[in-house]
């Protein structure tokens, strides 16, 4: 297993190049699923789940090719994918790839709108909670679809083919807007979902529906109305930046001090997070080419937070932004309000010497002058990420164990870290 290897008290002086959105592209992909045409996708990130996303696609039928590349050429990478799924030859997802990769779960709309059937393997808990799958039933069902939970897989079908309906999300979901705006698009007649999820990955996935000849109004909105189609076509999209990777960016700069260029990254996806940055004393300028982010001689603020379904601040930005408060002057106070176990990376935190205490949804920082170096691990993406940026403003050396965490979702973090004056390397290993 990989480890990375850092060691801190360097500054960042440089550029980052941001990659496109994970949180986007695996979505994206699936929809591939809904047309017999090609999807092509540019700007997808050569991370992990991509290329695990394009195994678990090529069961259910789905060729493709990367860059011109064929299958199995190098799994991870991705840049423009192809995706073709001509015919469906599979409509069960198989517990364990779905255990793999919750996002996977999606599949379950587009196989319904092809096929009139799905199986597909209840995803299970993971290290962030429980992330029950409940509102993505529901609005499946408001489509007219059946559903029995049956040994561990929900078996779903829709012998009359999908009807448009009304679907109000009780609680604001990423995966039921993806699932709802998916078989929806499909649907005979007219849908109508309320309290939509406003991320701009659901934004993105819309635009690309439309490309594809869904009518979706209210794209980007918490209001959604789709015209259901007989068919859609294939087309040609690009994946937006990757606002969590930008963020990261932003707050390891914040933390380990310096100037670095974030180029491509888009200031409107992550207002709230660089809104709070700039309060802890970063300097946050937009330009031509992306986001510049500072901080010299001055020390890093205290600042609360709570973490909110867009626009407000990104739980997936939780993590990072706890590392930046370790090293704050005062108190901060960071209350998660999406998943109920995102603290993971807490007692991590404290092995390089932070001073956190827990009560129940809210974490209470207390900012040390230094941090020191040591072996840690952690056991989510976002968390290990933490972990990372703590390490950078560290004294010594930090051990990050368990790097495969960090691949699924960050596109060559050492390099785009080394290139910018962090003493950081990859560790190949076998333990
Ligand atoms: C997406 O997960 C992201 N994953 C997550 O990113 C992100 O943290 C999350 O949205 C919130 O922004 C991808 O896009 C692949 P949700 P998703 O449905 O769709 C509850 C990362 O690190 N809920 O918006 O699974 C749920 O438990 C990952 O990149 C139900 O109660 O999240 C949570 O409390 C981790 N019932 C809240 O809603 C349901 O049926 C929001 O979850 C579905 C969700």
């Amino acid at each position: 297993m990989d480890r990375i290897r850092i060691v801190g008290g360097r500054t960042l002086e440089g550029s980052i190049k941001i990659s496109g959105a994970k949180n986007a592209a695996l979505p994206l992909m699936i929809a591939s699923l809904l047309t017999r045409e090609t999807l092509t996708l540019e700007n997808t990130p050569s991370v992990a789940d991509v290329g695990m996303l394009l195994q678990i696609l090529s069961h259910h039928g789905v060729d493709y090719s990367v860059d011109g590349r064929r299958p199995g050429d190098e799994p991870h990478a991705a840049r423009t994918l192809h995706l073709a799924a001509r015919r469906i030859v599979d409509i069960t997802a198989p517990y364990d790839l779905v255990s793999k990769m919750r996002a996977s779960f999606w599949v379950i709309a587009p196989l319904l709108a092809r096929m009139g059937e799905a199986r597909v393997s209840l995803p299970g808990g993971c290290a962030i909670g429980t992330r029950p799958v409940d509102l993505l039933l529901m609005a499946l069902e408001k489509l007219g679809v059946s559903i029995e939970i049956e040994a561990g897989y929900v078996h779903a079908w829709a012998p009359k083919g999908l009807i448009g309906g009304e679907i109000n999300f009780p609680k604001i979901t990423v995966g039921g807007t993806h699932t709802a705006m998916m078989a929806a698009s499909l649907a005979r007649g007219h849908t109508l979902i309320t309290n939509a999820a406003r991320e701009p990955e659901v934004a993105d996935v819309a635009a690309c529906l439309v490309k594809m000849g869904a009518k979706i109004k209210g794209v980007g909105q918490a209001t959604l109305e789709i015209e259901g189609v007989g068919a859609l076509s294939g087309a040609h999209h690009t994946v937006l930046p990757d606002r969590i990777e930008t963020g990261t960016y932003a707050m390891a700069v914040a933390m380990a001090g310096g100037d670095v260029l974030l180029e491509r990254a888009q200031p409107g996806l992550l207002q709230s997070a660089l809104d709070i940055l700039s309060q802890a004393g970063a300097e946050i300028s937009p330009t031509n080419e992306g986001i510049r982010v500072r901080r010299d001689g001055a020390g890093i603020s205290a600042v609360d937070v709570t973490t909110a379904p867009f626009p407000g601040f990104p739980t997936d930005l939780q993590a990072q932004f706890m590392a930046l408060m370790t090293k704050a002057k005062g108190r901060s106070r960071i209350t998660e309000t999406i998943f109920e176990n995102r603290f993971m990376h807490v007692q991590e935190l404290a092995r390089l010497g932070a001073r956190i205490k827990l009560d129940g949804d809210v974490a209470l920082v207390d900012g040390v002058s230094e941090l020191q170096g040591a072996p840690v691990m952690a056991t989510d993406l976002r968390a290990s990420v933490s972990l990372v940026i703590a390490a950078l403003a560290a004294r010594g050396e930090s051990i990050v164990n368990r790097v495969y965490h960090l691949d699924r979702g960050f596109e060559h973090l050492e390099k785009k870290l080394g290139g910018c004056g962090a003493i950081i390397e990859r560790i190949g290993g076998s333990n």
